[in-house]
């Protein structure tokens, strides 16, 4: 077994967390791993099987992960350094926070908005989608707010700046990360999961979807495409999976927050094939037991083996 590692994007919905509770039930023998919705691939980076394809269909993130797979380790690294010094941004874990005249519980926002605003109108300018285009997407998610990833329906990144930077953990996070890729043989698809060809999968094979979740909120979600019809296409294409023999698993959220998804619920109730699993979200860190207690979310994994 490998170690489980983090993946360096910071997914809303991720499933680090989630691993230690998620992998006991996958298959002991896969072939081909598909991870339908790789978003940050922190599932597909963990799997032991012949190969992996990471799906999804946010083309930038796709083509990052590439980057990631087909680089240097030590050139991306340098490659991020270069800019986050062109660009004037902090290094805090050589320099201090008192040099930036900040401090850890505030962090370094205020002395990064103005070299992250600049970058990011450069980025958001460059329409060569070259090397250099996706080490800026990096830096930017480094010094954004929470590390997410958002842009707006013109395709322009607009997170504000965060309060961190690429400090030690990021730095290790993304080192191991890419090391894993390039170990690891994986290939990389950018389809919307309904085009996702599924024709040549095997009995052997295996496929993993983790969609947005129709009862909460993700950046990734926030142009709405992710809706009913959605659910149902995926919903439909996981039976079509089944009634091939292919074998799936399907992590969701049944209920958060008072809302419940009635259609993945009557799903797993009419189909005597799949079984459904509740995680505990909390297992293991207490710290988030009372915020999940009150959220309510019933994160789940359907299984049909
Ligand atoms: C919950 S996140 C996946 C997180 C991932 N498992 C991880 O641990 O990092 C859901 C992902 O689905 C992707 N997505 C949304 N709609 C999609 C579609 N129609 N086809 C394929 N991927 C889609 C989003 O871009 C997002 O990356």
């Amino acid at each position: 077994m490998k170690e489980i590692l983090q993946s360096p994007l910071n997914y809303t919905g991720g499933k680090f967390k989630l691993l230690p509770q998620i992998l006991p039930h996958f298959p002991k023998e896969i072939d081909t791993f598909v991870d339908l919705f790789c978003g940050g691939g922190n599932v597909g980076c963990n799997i032991t099987c012949r190969r992996v394809i990471f799906n999804d269909i946010d083309t930038r993130v796709i083509q990052l992960l590439q980057l990631f797979k087909e680089n240097d380790r030590q050139v991306i690294v340098d490659s991020i350094a270069t800019t986050i010094n062109e660009y004037g941004l902090s290094w805090a874990y050589k320099n201090g926070y008192n040099y930036y005249n900040c401090d850890s519980n505030n962090g370094l926002g205020d002395f990064n908005k103005a070299p992250f605003n600049k970058l990011r109108e450069s980025f958001n300018r460059n329409k060569t989608f070259d090397f250099q285009y996706f080490i800026q997407f990096y830096v930017l998610i480094l010094f954004a707010f929470n590390n997410q990833i958002r842009f707006n329906a013109k395709g322009e990144f607009n997170l504000p700046v965060g309060k961190r930077d690429f400090n030690v953990t990021m730095q290790r996070k993304l080192n191991r990360f890419i090391e894993r890729l390039h170990q690891i043989n994986c290939t990389f698809a950018n389809q919307d999961f309904r085009n996702f060809d599924i024709k040549n999968l095997t009995l052997q094979d295996f496929v993993y979807c983790d969609p947005p979740y129709l009862v909460t909120c993700a950046t990734y979600n926030e142009q709405g495409m992710w809706t009913l019809c959605a659910e149902q296409d995926l919903l439909h294409k996981l039976d079509n999976l089944n009634n091939r023999g292919i074998r799936f698993a399907l992590s969701n959220v049944l209920s958060s927050k008072g809302k419940t998804n009635c259609i993945l619920k009557k799903w797993i109730e009419t189909n005597p094939d799949y079984t459904c699993i509740h995680l505990d979200y909390n297992y293991s860190n207490a710290s988030y037991q009372t915020k999940d207690r009150i959220s309510g979310s019933d994160e789940i994994l359907v299984i049909n083996y």
